[in-house]
């Protein structure tokens, strides 16, 4: 990340400009036979280049490949599955071989289809001559009986194994993972997989790995998925880049539906952000988004290509303050942001006044651009006026232009799979917009996605980002609001009872009753599923502040309550949740409202034994809520009731002691010994009894001895400065994680924690 260079004995082969992007260069010409060879990349990641951390240095993994003259391009074979029934599924292997040799080369290619059990299922094999310096697409048309489907709960996958021959001598060999599956975008039915309607209960991620920084780790990224599928996840939408090779094999492997992202900005730059991706677009934005495509387009994961999201010039919404606030915003129930005094508030376009699109942050940076007024292409004009500011948004009919381009490049590479974008709330959209995507993505449109469907009944429809809800695990302020406009606590944190989004979002709540109550929609992605490095909104100019709040799941991959909400409407088996934690010393009689997650039918809750009544999941009921409960220490419980009244589930929390002792987990005992592979440790803090300390934060002391380093440390608070690659971390509202890594040997680890004045505990891990 980014602007590599690829250098080969001190001369300049090539290099890429966007960082997320994978690509290859041929070096034959420049190694020098029979000595040392000397390989340098250099890259440069310029200040102001992301609105989050896109991390530096080469994080992602780089390969050597060593071929005949005569092989199988780069990216050079394309699975499609024409026609799939019960009985047989046609399976059509394009394969690109090369011939970089000085002469015609007559070869022989075979295709071989393997099942997941290594078996044999289909075999072809042609003969063909290449031209030097040319390449050949091949088509091998093949059949396999009674495939087995790649789904969302069997992800099943076959290998294509590509074999060049000449004179009988295999000269190069290439395998390509892919699935049978069938699915569709219906502008009535929603998504449907398979043929079996199902909706995309997603969520945003970015290539963030917490501790560990954006350099790709398999197992961390195994791990993030893990967590997000526990809670229901069944796709995700790569914010707002390319991902890692790796987090497209685990989607494949793991049942995870993907919509593959290319971009955050097309020409027009976001915010401050002067070296991001925009002054690049007119030179590489082909190049990247052809990549994307040949390099994902096997993964039957992927069901959606997205050439971009919110980008500034499809969005013309103009913003006049003025004492009274007029507005020319096209899209009917849009949010807004105002300000009064100190306060910001949000406001609604009701269709006839509406406002601001921009707060007060982004207006302020904007006027005080040197270069804002010139920047071509714009009708931007921004003057501060004792807090009054006129703003007039992107508006640049290129950005239609530009749209068709990306699109058509998707439908050339993959005819298979339908293009989309998210789009912003700013956008003036209008049927000729529409129709550059085969599905319209939107991103927070909770309040006019309705009337989107009505006035475009034939477009297939997503929310691409949905929620926006803030949170911080462990934390309860009182008294408990719902609160939606710029929300501001002296600890830095939020609340963890869910119930604070920003301006723009909306809850969980109601996210879920929009999917329920139209079939039509294909389903959402949550913003976000993990916290990320960047963006911690509203504390965004309050340092430490500096990583999100958004996500379900801390920086750590630690569940919030948010992912018990998820967890109740995306999956059936039996849970159930409570919040907040019972240690409110000082607060004895207030209120202190006591929330259930849960997917059984009803639950009773008690404080120290005593009913406060039962609670029934009807209809738009996501979470139950005992809202006046005044606070006595002790105990609370839940039980949870199937639709006969049946028992089913229960979940007491009692109020903690003092700190006693370190409790540690690890989620896996054996590791690889690959030099790689990681064991990530959860450190609680628990009392006498055994239950966690809600708000612990004793310091921990970290000791790995054997095959394995310490690798990295985290709470996810998102307010700590503390390095990630100390060997101590404090606990964070009773929890703190360590990760270790393998140093590459078989044998034993021992993993230790210490905290001053309570007891440590020591785990046995191995490596093989
Ligand atoms: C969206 C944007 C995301 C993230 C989110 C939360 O508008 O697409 O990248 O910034 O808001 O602020």
């Amino acid at each position: 990340m980014r602007d590599a260079e690829v250098w080969v004995n001190g001369i300049k082969v090539g290099g890429w400009h966007y960082g997320y992007t994978s690509f290859a260069l041929d070096i034959t010409t420049y190694i020098k036979p029979h000595t040392q060879n000397t390989i340098a990349v250099r890259v440069e990641n310029k200040d102001f280049s992301s609105r989050w951390y896109p991390g530096a240095g080469i994080y992602r993994d780089v390969w050597l490949t060593i071929t005949n003259p005569v092989h199988i391009a780069h990216w050079g074979t394309f699975v499609t599955t024409p026609s799939v029934s019960d009985d047989k599924a046609k399976v059509n292997v394009a394969t690109t071989v090369q011939n970089q040799s000085a002469y015609s080369q007559l070869m022989t290619l075979e295709t071989c289809i393997f099942n997941a059990e290594n078996k044999m299922v289909a075999r072809f094999s042609s003969s063909d001559t290449i031209i030097s310096q040319d390449q050949l697409e091949i088509m091998h048309e093949l059949t396999i009986q009674t495939p087995r489907r790649w789904d969302i709960n069997d992800p099943y996958l076959y290998r294509a194994i590509s074999k060049i021959r000449q004179d009988g001598k295999l000269i190069d060999d290439y395998q390509t993972s892919f699935g049978i599956r069938t699915f569709k975008f219906d502008a009535d039915e929603g998504f449907s997989l398979n043929g079996r309607t199902l909706k995309l209960n997603g969520v945003n991620m970015h290539h963030d790995l917490g501790p560990l920084g954006a350099a790709v780790n398999y197992r961390a990224t195994e791990r993030q998925l893990e967590i997000m599928k526990s809670m229901g996840v069944n796709a995700i939408r790569t914010a707002h880049n390319p991902p890692s090779p790796e987090q497209m094999d685990l989607c494949d492997k793991m049942g995870i539906l993907v919509m593959d992202e290319s971009f955050d900005e097309w020409r027009k730059p976001k915010n401050m952000y002067t070296n991001s991706y925009s002054y690049a677009f007119d030179e590489w934005a082909e190049l990247d988004m052809r990549a994307l495509v040949l390099r994902d387009r096997n993964h039957p994961s992927v069901v959606l290509w997205s050439t971009g999201n919110e980008v500034p010039e499809l969005g013309t919404g103009k913003v006049s303050i003025d004492g009274e606030w007029a507005i020319h915003y096209d899209q009917k129930g849009q949010l807004v942001t105002f300000h009064e005094g100190d306060e910001t508030y949000f406001g609604r376009y009701d269709g006839e006044t509406l406002n601001l699109d921009v707060n007060e942050r982004t207006a302020r940076k904007l006027a005080q651009r040197d270069d804002a007024p010139s920047l071509s292409g714009t009708t931007w004009d921004i003057k501060r006026v004792n807090e009054i500011y006129h703003y007039d948004f992107w508006d640049d009919d290129g950005g239609k232009l530009s749209a068709q381009r990306l699109t058509d490049i998707c439908h050339e590479l993959d005819p298979t799979r339908p293009v989309g974008s998210g789009i912003h709330l700013s956008i003036r959209l209008d049927q000729e917009l529409m129709d550059k995507f085969d599905v319209g993505g939107f991103n927070y449109w909770h309040e006019s996605i309705k009337e989107l469907h009505e006035i475009y009944p034939d477009k297939p429809l997503l929310v691409t980002e949905a929620s926006a809800t803030l949170s911080t695990r462990g934390e309860y302020h009182f008294p408990v609001e719902r609160i939606y406009r710029r929300y501001i606590h002296e600890s830095m944190q939020i609340s963890s009872y869910d119930l604070i989004n920003t301006g723009f979002g909306a809850l969980p709540d109601l996210e879920f009753k929009l999917q329920n109550d139209n079939p039509w929609l294909a389903g959402q992605f949550v913003w976000s599923g993990f916290d990320y490095h960047g963006e911690p909104d509203p504390y965004e100019d309050m340092w430490p502040a500096h990583s999100s709040y958004f996500g379900i799941v801390d920086m750590c991959g630690f569940p919030k309550d948010r992912y018990y909400l998820y967890q109740s409407e995306w999956t059936a088996e039996p849970m159930i949740h409570l919040l907040p934690h019972w240690n409110w010393a000082g607060r004895e009689g207030e209120t202190t409202p006591i929330f259930c997650y849960t997917n059984c039918a009803s639950a009773e809750l008690f404080v120290n034994g005593v009913s406060q009544g039962k609670r029934v999941k009807a209809k738009d009921v996501y979470r139950l809520r005992w809202d006046d409960v005044g606070y006595q220490p002790g105990s609370i419980k839940v039980i949870g009731f199937d639709e006969e009244g049946h028992v089913i589930q229960e979940k007491e929390v009692f109020t903690a002691g003092e700190p006693y002792r370190i409790e540690l987990s690890a989620d896996r005992h054996i590791i690889t010994a690959d030099g790689e592979d990681l064991a990530f440790v959860t450190v609680r803090i628990l009392d006498e009894a055994g239950n966690i300390c809600p708000r612990a934060d004793n310091l921990v002391e970290f000791q790995v001895n054997g095959v394995a380093e310490l690798f990295a440390v985290g709470n996810g608070n998102p307010i700590s400065i503390e390095s990630y690659q100390a060997s101590h971390r404090k606990a964070f509202n009773g929890l703190c994680l360590a990760i270790v890594r393998s140093d590459g040997h078989n044998g034993e680890i021992s993993f230790e924690a210490s905290s001053e004045g309570i007891e440590g505990h020591q785990l046995s891990l191995s490596a093989e």
